[in-house]
């Protein structure tokens, strides 16, 4: 037998009524800030990745699903910023909407090593706004996350904000960090000795505590920052302040992805466990430029789907539909209830029936099994009078009710 490959998920249908909830809930949301969805193939060119995530992340290194045929190499998405980028300038939005405000819901694929919370095809929920630098729209997106979160009825997450500053201070940090590195190299982790030669940032936010510790020896606050971004930092703080939104300021907060600058944040939750970011984002200012368009300020976020569902949440499925299930008795009586089927279902009420010519008895059982709150029922006496029993479930009262008078039958009790 066929299995699923490791760190893929089925979601089954039990579970996939919470999935369409956190879905209409996130739709909800983002149409309350104007945000619009936008959905791109989940295969672009590998090299899309490579120049926007950045040659020596780990993404790109280690994670990404790659298809060569003769000519081109493809790549499943690990993420959705830079093909909404791509999207974005390929289809001229810059030119028709100018400022656009975006957002995504779809499968993303990382060639990781599966543990809990941690897929090779996992899902966001993400959204960018592209076209401005303003620090009120940093405070925007992240009130948007936070108040994603509020309407999945989650509690209990960490906020933590940083600012990597313009591409200049990224450069001094980077310097910075390479002076005084020499001397401490040997007690890094194996990675954070690789990251020193070729992505020194993000020794910062190494998860091992004896890395950490050194980190801490290495860099005092946001001194790298210039004029510009130590005040549009503030500025992100103040609105965040005056929003009433809790964060913590992480000066060793960098995120894997080589295209952010200026503000970064991540959420976590303590319910995960190692794996505990339940949703991250960040500015990329420079991002539409590098992949050819206009100088244009951008910021967007995303949450993983499978950890929103794994930390406590509100986001029960939708309660069980009403169904009606139809018993028919007889061979008469079967071909007119496709008729009757189709007229409830034309009515807008669920209706279903059984396919597997059980008996009456278990037929009655199946309509249990299913949550019927109705059950007709339909044989050959009830043919001749043009009449179907209808059986309250619940009451268990039953009368018999003219077929065409059956839709206005079933909708009275709909309808309460
Ligand atoms: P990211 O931090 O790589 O950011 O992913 C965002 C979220 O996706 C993570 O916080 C986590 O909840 C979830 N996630 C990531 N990898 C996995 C995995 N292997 N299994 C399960 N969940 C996972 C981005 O992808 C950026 N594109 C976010 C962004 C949008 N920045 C700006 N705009």
């Amino acid at each position: 037998m066929f299995k699923r490959i490791p760190g893929t998920k089925d979601i089954l249908p039990q579970e996939s009524s919470s999935w369409q909830t956190v879905e209409a809930t996130a739709r909800r949301i983002f149409s309350f800030y104007n945000y619009q969805e936008i959905r791109t193939p989940v295969i672009e060119e590998a090299s899309l990745f490579n120049r926007t995530l950045g040659a020596t992340t780990e993404i790109v290194q280690k994670q990404m699903f790659l298809i060569h045929n003769q000519q081109d190499t493809y790549a499943l998405r690990p993420e959705g910023t830079a093909s909404i980028v791509r999207s974005y300038l390929e289809n001229n939005l810059e030119k028709t909407s100018g400022f656009t405000k975006l957002y995504y819901i779809g499968p993303m694929f990382r060639l990781e090593r599966p543990q809990k919370g941690r897929l090779r095809q996992f899902h966001h929920i993400g959204a960018e706004a592209i076209g401005s630098g303003q620090a009120s729209l940093d405070i925007e997106v992240i009130s948007l996350a936070e108040q994603l979160l509020k309407s999945f009825g989650i509690a209990g997450y960490k906020i933590k904000i940083n600012s990597l500053g313009c591409p200049k201070d990224k450069q001094a940090l980077r310097v910075d960090l390479k002076k005084s590195l020499p001397e401490k190299l040997t007690q890094l982790c194996a990675n954070c000795q690789q990251r020193a030669k070729n992505n020194v940032l993000r020794i910062l936010d190494c998860k091992n505590e004896d890395c950490q510790k050194i980190v801490k020896t290495l860099r005092a606050g946001h001194t790298h920052l210039c004029p510009d971004c130590r005040r549009h930092f503030q500025e992100v703080k103040c609105g965040l302040n005056d929003l009433g939104i809790s964060f913590q300021v992480a000066p060793q907060l960098v995120r894997g992805l080589d295209y952010y600058n200026r503000t970064v944040f991540e959420i976590t939750h303590s319910d995960l466990g190692s794996q505990d970011a339940i949703g991250a984002g960040g500015r990329y200012n420079n991002l539409v430029q590098d992949l050819g368009g206009p100088e244009l300020g951008a910021i967007g976020f995303a949450f993983g789907v499978e950890r929103l569902l794994l930390v406590p949440n509100t986001l029960v499925g939708n309660p069980p539909k009403k169904l009606v299930y139809l018993i028919t008795l007889g061979e008469a009586a079967k071909s007119a209830g496709i008729k009757i089927l189709n007229q409830l279902r034309c009515a807008e009420i669920s209706a279903d029936t059984d396919y597997l010519n059980k008996s009456l008895k278990g037929a009655l059982r199946a309509a249990n099994d299913n949550g019927a709150t109705f059950v007709l029922i339909l044989g050959d006496d009830e043919l001749k009078k043009n009449t179907i029993s209808v059986k309250n479930m619940a009451s268990s009262i039953q009368k018999e009710v003219a077929i065409q008078n059956l839709t206005k039958e079933l909708l009275k009790p709909f309808n309460k």
